[in-house]
């Protein structure tokens, strides 16, 4: 076969069978991604002879005597961008970039017809970082990054470092590199929901040619540790093992096989021979709590940390401040309802993964898909009982976590494999193994009860949370308790109670997932709170604004005050005032008109979340001058499309005098700072931003004193600017500086540390104008509103990115995500086929609106801003769909058809708004 990739000839055969993708990552095109290799999701997008074509569907064999072209042969051979490649990096049209090579390449080959119906032309692209907001303005070709070489830093729409090489395919992700002697792992993974491994045979299975070994329980570590990576270890069970001798869901690791290639591995796999005692198994919660219920772990409570393993409740939560009871019956009006969310996905692009290989003869060198590198390496080292200077763990750049990567799921199992036959052995997860292997987010059952007097005062609020861990605890307990956290202590109600349980079952594992449990809850409290509202004949958001919590008082949840945790800047007002103005607003002068006939609703919630989490989140960074008078920054913490590498830049430029385009950024490797908790709870510009800011002045402060001793002269007439100190005498340039400091022995290089608290809270509200089509169950939204209050918004363009791509995140799991679980246990839509993401189509376009707020505790006054936009999206939806209809939906996602079925059993088949708005109380499907 000879076929030209971007104008270079090969004349290699392809593998039988091979796809195209597979045969050019192998000869070095990495800008060709792997999302699905279903041709769902056009990551893999590349042209042959000028027609796009999803690679992975295309068999390479056919590429014979065609012409490629790759993200990477856009550019001229020059160096020259295409125009697209030039526009998505103007319109910074990406986040995490693991898509966007997909997108550009479709977007080439686009005609203007066909750039007139963007919907239909991206019908076969996913993206689940940005929203698809930014990618319209590339393709339409707004600008939206200011020149970073000039001006003050902070506040304003810098472009991401990574930028260049994200639109020219060489960005590095994990496996985006070439690893000589690379072996292949393969899974074998479990049938049974629940089953005890009685034998297994490998002998078969080590016949394969080209299999190197079969890895079972017999081989794994006896410890039991969590997946789940928080500072304190302790927060979560130790319920697992790299490789049990017991199963517990249908898609638990059995065996692994490494091999040469994946085929030989996957081979291997089929020929394991694994004899099985199956087991009861139990698949909902509520009947896992039951006496009798199979018991999913028979362990210690104490020294598993379960706290009670024999009723299946992982975690649990019990409290009360005031008299519930007491405050019920002082209501004048009390409202109780049942909400269910579902498991959804995080469905990153980039599936879960690492490579791993001794380096230096034994030091184990990890480069995974991870959001926490040192936390990663603290369990491997306590899983091996290797020190910490033995291992390394990098993450390159990370496509896409959400969550999802807060968890050592692959790590294990492939050090396991590297330290037992001391060679490079890579674990990458396909599409069905995210759903089978991965984690989802916690189904929650939620009972709330809501009393208020007539004159719109709560008096009591109370919840009993219920929610499915699933087969390992992992973030459950964690999970649970920041799920009443923040949704309780927003609503300041002198009554208060909750419940909480975190239960086994036999199912996938759930685990962290963006909102860390308050969407669900949300979800819950902000519908209960509408109804309540409407019952009162109040309107509801001044119902809610009466009962919010004010900026001057304490966070109360059902457990009392949090003590860390303070109103270090308040935003809430102005965000319940950006959606009155909307609500305000007439229906004709903005947004979308409803189609004839459609009934039509507005509806809002709120969401507070905590900058941090709960317990210390730890952020190490170093700076330093570099010989040329750039600056070097060394952070811990990962990229994974959150933007805190841009945001680092900027803190570090402002502080340092200087611009973002002189400091270069190193990021998650464990050998370049002391440590770093991890990128998760919202945490990389708050906590990891400080520990920047912190060495960045400590930086300033040793290059002025320096320089004001070295010029015998006054410090305070000296300043810092782009390349030099100028001082009352001229200008020392920074490359004079570190020349002059080493010849003394002096070392311009500074540490900056933060332990994340005390913490702030950030404040959310979305708004929605919807109309229903009673006839076909069908919603569209008119219009979309948000309201965010970041405190000082470090860069508008990327903040209001992470927020978009909150909302359309909280939209798929609001109308259609579902992880359905069969009757055996099985996950039944480990496909994106069959689990349905947000597309370009269904997304609109939201109004996004920033508060004036400077928060006290964050850095230069900004907060978190990555999880808490997702939060309220449900709730608001529910709450117009409520309005539109009469019918309060109580379940999630509210898929086509069941809003069909509720409106017709509810006989809601009029088009006039008046019948329904006279239907009163809502009834719940
Ligand atoms: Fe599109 Fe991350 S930027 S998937």
């Amino acid at each position: 076969m000879r076929v030209d990739v971007n104008g270079r000839p090969f004349e290699e055969e392809p593998r039988p069978g091979q796809c195209l993708r597979t045969y050019l990552r192998e000869r070095g095109w990495f800008g060709v991604k792997k999302g699905c290799d279903a041709g769902d999701c056009g990551a893999c997008t590349v042209h042959v002879d000028g027609e796009p074509v999803h690679s992975c569907l295309y068999p390479a064999f056919r590429a014979d005597g065609r012409s490629v072209t790759t993200v990477e042969g856009l550019a001229t051979p020059d160096g020259e961008l295409h125009p697209v490649q030039r526009k998505f990096l103007d319109a910074q049209g990406f986040q995490c970039g693991f898509c966007t090579a997909g997108f550009m390449m479709t977007t080439a080959a686009l005609d203007d017809g066909q750039l007139a119906d963007l919907p239909r032309a991206f019908k076969g692209n996913l993206c689940r970082c940005t929203g698809y907001r930014a990618i319209e303005d590339a393709v339409r070709g707004v600008r939206h990054a200011e020149a970073p070489d000039s001006g003050e830093s902070v506040g304003r729409n810098l472009p991401a470092p990574a930028g260049p090489q994200v639109v020219t395919g060489t960005a590095r992700y994990t496996f985006d590199i070439d690893v000589p002697g690379l072996l292949h792992m393969k899974l074998l993974r479990s049938p049974h929901a629940h089953a005890r491994i009685t034998a297994v045979d490998t002998s078969a299975a080590l016949r394969v040619p080209g299999v190197h070994a079969v890895l079972t329980h017999h081989d794994a570590p006896e410890r039991h540790f969590s997946t789940a990576r928080h500072e304190r270890a302790t927060e979560d069970p130790d319920d697992t093992r790299v490789l049990d001798d017991t199963v517990r869901y249908i898609g638990q690791r059995v065996a692994a096989v490494v091999a040469d290639s994946e085929a030989a591995a996957e081979e291997g796999c089929r020929r394991v021979e694994v004899t099985y005692e199956v087991l009861p198994a139990v698949l909902d919660p509520e009947e896992a709590m039951r006496p009798g219920a199979p018991v999913v772990h028979d362990k210690d409570a104490a020294t598993a940390r379960i706290s009670r393993p024999y009723d299946n409740v992982v975690g649990e939560a019990h409290g009360e401040i005031g008299d519930v009871e007491a405050g019920f019956a002082e209501a004048d009006e009390v409202y109780e309802g049942v909400y269910r969310t579902q498991r959804v996905q995080h469905a990153s692009l980039e599936t879960h993964g690492a490579v791993a290989w001794l380096e230096d003869g034994d030091r184990l060198h990890v480069r995974s898909s991870t959001q926490t590198p040192f936390l990663t390496r603290r369990a491997l080292c306590a899983l091996y009982d290797l020190p910490h200077d033995r291992v390394r763990v990098v993450a390159g750049r990370v496509g896409g976590g959400f969550g999802g990567k807060q968890e050592m799921l692959v790590e294990d199992v492939v050090a396991l494999a590297v330290l037992r036959l001391r060679r490079p052995v890579k674990l990458e997860y396909t599409r069905a193994e995210q759903f089978h292997g991965a984690t989802t987010r916690h189904p929650f059952t939620i009972r709330v009860k809501a009393g208020a007097r007539l004159d719109g005062r709560l008096t009591a609020l109370q919840l009993r949370v219920v929610s499915d861990t699933g087969a390992y605890g992992n973030h459950g307990p964690a999970v649970m308790f920041h799920s009443v956290g923040e949704s309780m202590a927003v609503y300041r109600a002198p009554h208060k109670k909750v419940d909480a349980f975190s239960v086994y079952t036999h199912t996938v594992p759930a685990g962290a997932f963006r909102g860390y449990g308050l969407g669900q809850v949300m979800f819950a409290t902000e519908s209960a709170l509408d109804e309540l509202a409407r019952r009162l004949g109040m309107d509801s958001l001044e119902f809610k604004a009466r009962n919010v919590i004010g900026p001057d008082e304490p966070m109360v949840t059902a457990d009392g005050e949090e003590e860390d945790l303070h109103i270090a800047s308040y935003g809430l007002d102005q965000c319940l005032g950006i959606v009155r103005r909307a609500e305000a607003q007439p229906a004709d002068a903005v947004g979308e008109p409803a189609p004839d006939g459609w009934l039509v609703g507005e509806g809002a919630a709120l969401a507070m979340i905590a900058t941090g989490p709960p317990g210390g989140h730890i952020a190490d960074v170093k700076a330093a001058l570099l010989p040329d008078g750039t600056f070097d920054l060394a952070v811990g913490t990962a990229e994974f499309g959150n933007g805190t590498t841009t945001v680092h830049r900027q803190i570090a430029a402002g502080e340092l005098g200087t611009t973002v385009d002189r400091i270069t950024v190193r990021q998650s490797d464990t050998d370049i700072v002391r440590h770093d908790t991890g990128a998760f709870a919202s945490t990389g510009v708050v906590v990891a931003g400080k520990a920047t800011l912190r060495a960045s002045r400590a930086l300033a402060d040793l290059l002025l004193d320096f320089a004001a001793a070295h010029l015998r002269t006054d410090r305070s007439g000296c300043r810092l600017t782009e390349e030099a100190v100028l001082h009352p005498g001229g200008r020392l340039p920074l490359k004079e500086m570190y020349d002059a400091a080493r010849a003394v022995g002096v070392s311009f290089a500074s540490d900056g540390h933060f332990g994340g608290t005390p913490r702030s809270v950030a404040f959310n509200a979305q708004w929605f104008r919807l109309a229903v089509d009673p006839g076909t169950g069908e919603i569209r939204i008119l219009r979309s509103v948000h309201a965010a209050d970041a405190g000082t918004v470090m860069n508008p363009m990327q903040c209001r990115g992470q927020i978009e791509g909150g909302i359309a995140q909280g939209l798929g799991a609001t109308l259609f995500e579902n992880v359905r679980i069969d009757a055996h246990g099985a996950v039944e839509t480990a496909a994106f086929r069959r689990y349905r993401l947000p597309q370009y189509a269904d997304v609109p376009r939201t109004e996004v609106h920033f508060m004036e707020t400077a928060d006290a505790i964050g850095p230069l006054g900004a907060k978190s801003m990555s999880e808490s936009p997702f939060n309220p999206v449900a709730p608001a939806f529910a709450n117009a769909l409520r309005d539109a209809t009469g019918v309060r939906f109580t379940r999630l996602p509210l898929t086509r058809d069941r809003v069909w079925l509720a409106l017709r059993e509810a006989g809601v088949g009029v088009t006039d708004r008046s019948r329904t708005e006279q239907r009163g109380p809502g009834s719940s499907p």
